[in-house]
């Protein structure tokens, strides 16, 4: 594939921009300089830079964030600055969307991706895929708090209960929590309705994947093939 295409493709912007910044010398392939845009690449396993950043070939692109806390899952956001702005401008341009929502204090595991189906997938309500969170509670948890939320609980707007996937203490004031569905403030509502209050909320897996440790809040990289596989697996 032409390298000016395989640039675009990547959110490099316009056909005419792509083959300036080839031209202009800071796209290399494989650690080479490469300065002809038409240069034809083969593409399976591919990593090209631009300004020494390097960029897998992707025909998708999926990844993850560490979503820190005061950051507003919109792109039009109105009280606290974008997640997308913790991304960078080719992965915008690519127009990757979140899958899901966390409120702007949560914390944890977040995903984009530009697989359409894919995120549908993963946010459909039929294929109940497990979110799981570690909470926080005001005041001190027990065991008929975790019974009341595995039973389930009624919110308001709510017709029917809505019950945790699971759910276990982890400390005095905290809990290890997992839901199917997506509802707004979910997990705040749900803690509220069984009588205790929600001080602290970070998103800890979806499905089988993990946030890795290693992640920083505010940084993000790629989903490895065998995450993408775990993933698609388990929506
Ligand atoms: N449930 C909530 O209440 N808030 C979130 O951000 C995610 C789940």
């Amino acid at each position: 594939m032409e390298l000016e295409r395989i640039l675009h493709r990547h959110g490099f912007g316009s056909r005419k921009i792509c083959r300036a910044l080839i031209r202009s010398g800071r796209v290399a392939v494989c650690g080479i300089p490469v300065d002809d845009p038409f240069a034809d690449i083969s593409v399976p396993d591919l990593v090209f830079s631009v300004d020494d950043v390097d960029w897998p070939y992707c025909e998708t692109a999926t990844i993850m964030l560490n979503k820190p806390a005061g950051y507003e899952c919109s792109r039009k956001p109105i009280h606290h600055p974008s997640i997308f702005s913790l991304l960078p401008l080719p992965l915008l341009e690519r127009g990757l969307q979140n899958i899901g929502r966390l409120d702007a204090d949560t914390t944890g595991l977040l995903l984009f991706t530009d697989d359409g189906k894919l995120n549908r997938d993963l946010t459909s309500p039929k294929r109940k895929v497990a979110k799981t969170y570690a909470v926080q509670l005001k005041h001190p948890g027990g065991p008929e708090l975790v019974r009341a939320l595995l039973d389930g609980v009624l919110l308001h707007d709510e017709q029917d209960c809505l019950a945790a996937v699971s759910c276990s203490l982890t400390g005095v004031r905290s809990l290890e929590l997992a839901v199917s569905e997506g509802k707004y403030h979910q997990v705040k509502r749900m803690v509220a309705a069984a009588g205790n209050r929600v001080e602290f909320l970070h998103r800890s897996a979806i499905g089988g994947l993990s946030l890795p440790d290693e992640l920083k809040p505010g940084q993000w990289r790629w989903l490895g093939d065998a995450e993408l596989v775990r993933l698609r697996e388990g929506a």
